[in-house]
């Protein structure tokens, strides 16, 4: 006991606002199987802030169930972390409003992704798209985190979660932890196959590629992906000049652990038309397992259900203890 209490603590959480892609997984995913052997670790589907964009209920619901089946196929053994919906937790709402209340307007405004997605949904600019770092604040202080592993556009938002935890214990005394961003060097910012100037991402599905989807359009993607127009055609890694292949070396370096410079001499004297569906293949390969693993548990959703509604008995009782914490600090009457 003395010993877990000891351990690390990390958090990070996926919204099922679509299916799992390779930029979600070659990013923050494919650590945290090695980080629950030494870490105490909650990962959570992050069901709340996918509301924020309207979703089809039913497909919400199916989603759930499949990004938990993405996450044991990765390799997120439950016995050895917990894994939970967000929504299943009420203390990450109760929580996000008491934050609400000591997080400014205008540093909500300056976030980055506020900005993309009011841009991208402007028919339904909502107030929970403008709180929703505040909601993420909270998911992470609940677990009194170290470390919150995530992919490299994440970074504005933990950083604002440190400047709003900093607020709270400025006034109120050490409630809680400054938890540090951990974003994995390579594959932090993956780019789309389409438009390499921009973030892989599931709302750009052409760019995209998918977890679970099938070799032959995985392989299609890589043999269409963007490259360059110059003339040289060779495999060098070069981001500013060649962001197409610089794209596509860091997702090859993910997926097979080779560096930069190895991947440089493998491919030298060869031209795109060998490297690209190099790079599909491995993708390939790194995911059939994953996929094959997700399909099985597909199929048992009481195991599913198992896993799940005790992750949110486990997170349910630490959160709690945090939540306690606050509402004592900031004067709320004992029920
Ligand atoms: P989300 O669901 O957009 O993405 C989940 C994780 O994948 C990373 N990621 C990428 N990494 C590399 N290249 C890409 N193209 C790429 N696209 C996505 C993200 O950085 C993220 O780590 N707000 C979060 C979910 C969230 C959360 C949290 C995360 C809610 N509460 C608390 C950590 C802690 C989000 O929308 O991630």
């Amino acid at each position: 006991m003395a010993e877990e209490l000891k351990k690390k603590v990390m958090v990070s959480g996926i919204q099922p606002s679509g299916d799992l892609h390779i930029g979600n997984y070659l990013g923050p995913l494919r650590h945290w199987p090695e980080m629950i052997e030494e870490f105490d670790c909650y990962f959570f589907l992050a069901d709340l802030h996918t509301i924020t964009v309207r979703q089809e209920p039913a497909v919400l619901r199916r989603r759930v169930l499949e990004l938990l089946a993405g996450y044991i196929a990765c390799g997120l053994d439950p016995e050895k972390c917990t894994l939970f919906i967000q929504s299943h937790v009420p203390a990450h709402s109760l929580l996000a409003w008491v934050l609400d209340c000591y997080t400014m307007f205008g540093e909500l405004s300056r976030m980055t992704q506020f900005k993309d997605k009011s841009a991208r949904n402007a028919d339904n600019i909502n107030a929970g798209l403008f709180t929703y770092p505040v909601l993420m604040a909270a998911d992470i202080l609940l677990y009194q985190p170290d470390f919150v592993p995530v992919g490299e556009d994440q970074k504005q938002h933990v950083e604002i979660c440190r400047d709003i935890a900093n607020r709270f214990n400025g006034v109120y005394g050490d409630v809680f932890k400054i938890p540090e961003p951990y974003i994995a060097k390579v594959g932090a910012r993956i780019m789309s196959l389409s438009t390499p100037e921009t973030k892989m991402s599931k709302s750009q599905p052409e760019g995209c590629v998918f977890l679970m989807e099938k070799p032959e359009d995985i392989m299609r993607k890589f043999k269409r992906a963007v490259t360059d127009s110059d003339r040289e055609h060779c495999v060098r890694y070069d981001p500013s000049n060649k962001p197409g292949v610089a794209n596509l070396m860091q997702i090859y370096a993910a997926a097979t652990g080779k560096s930069y410079e190895d991947i440089e001499k493998e491919f030298d004297g060869q031209g795109y038309g060998v490297f690209k569906p190099a790079v599909g293949e491995a993708v390939v390969e790194t995911l059939r397992p994953i996929r094959e693993e997700a399909e099985r548990l597909l199929k048992d959703k009481a195991y599913l259900q198992s896993v799940y509604r005790a992750g949110a008995e486990r997170a349910r009782r630490v959160a709690g203890r945090t939540l306690g914490k606050v509402y004592k600090k900031v004067g709320f009457t004992e029920p």
